[in-house]
């Protein structure tokens, strides 16, 4: 794993949307996994500005986003779709039936779920997952437990992430219990990953990817399994890590 320590959030952004910049100019019809949460809104930013200027062409490329509340209205303020088109979609010059977000409202989930794989499959696979992380370790929705699931999945939130989330919504009961993500599969199965993480509640996080160590319980350990990963952050967040 690469680490590339950042003077604050700015550097990062900037640098995370150099990254996706280069992918695309080394491949113009490239297919992007993408994050939401707070993290990455500054990458959007750079993405959005890099779009108007000319630097970056969304017009080819495709895009399969992580994950997203279930159940929740596509409308919903709060909801990942909604995030997705105010952050970037609805700035740049991206062909919008080439954008994917999992569904937190289909009926029969396991179909969606294995439609979704097989999408991804059939646009040639992911080249650049982005991807941010939760404070308990989690990556997409795939919360610390005893095993993890491979593919894209439904499953229920943590009382962690219920309570980490719930500062988006007007009250903690509004929070969704449940969500769509890629699996740990999907994840790993991208040719090239980039986490960006930042923020000092997420030292313990850095400290766990980079022991050597993996462990179910803090699913962002496995990426050590992967041969082209960078993690990304600042010197504030390194400096309350054990490194
Ligand atoms: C959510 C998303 C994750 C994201 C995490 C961190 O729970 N499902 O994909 O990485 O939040 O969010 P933030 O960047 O706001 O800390």
């Amino acid at each position: 794993m690469q680490l590339i320590i950042c003077k604050d959030y700015e550097e990062i952004s900037k640098r995370a949307a150099s990254e996706v910049a280069a992918a695309i100019a080394a491949k113009p019809d490239c297919v992007l996994g993408l994050p939401t949460g707070s993290t990455p809104v500054g990458m959007y930013k750079n993405l959005v500005s890099m779009n108007k200027t000319g630097e970056v062409d969304f017009s080819s490329v495709t895009t399969f986003n992580l994950d997203e509340y279930y159940p929740i209205e596509k409308d919903d303020s709060q909801s990942y779709y909604t995030f997705m088109y105010d952050n970037l979609f609805s700035h740049i010059n991206i062909n919008t039936s080439n954008v994917h977000i999992p569904s937190g409202q289909s009926e029969d989930t396991e179909k969606f779920c294995f439609e979704y794989e097989e999408a991804i499959r059939e646009a040639g696979g992911i080249d650049l997952q982005v991807l941010g992380a939760g404070v308990n370790g989690h990556i997409g929705f795939n919360e610390p437990d005893d095993a993890l699931s491979l593919c894209t999945h439904k499953t229920a939130l943590t009382k962690n992430t219920i309570e980490v989330n719930s500062r988006f919504f007007d009250d903690i009961s509004k929070v969704p219990t449940h969500a769509v993500t890629m699996g740990i599969k999907t994840i790993l199965d991208a040719r090239k990953i980039i986490i960006l993480i930042s923020g000092e509640s997420k030292a313990p996080v850095i400290d766990a990817m980079l022991s050597g160590k993996i462990t179910t319980r803090c699913p962002a350990t496995l990426l050590q399994l992967h041969k082209d990963v960078i993690l990304i952050t600042d010197v504030a967040t390194m400096a309350k890590t054990e490194k």
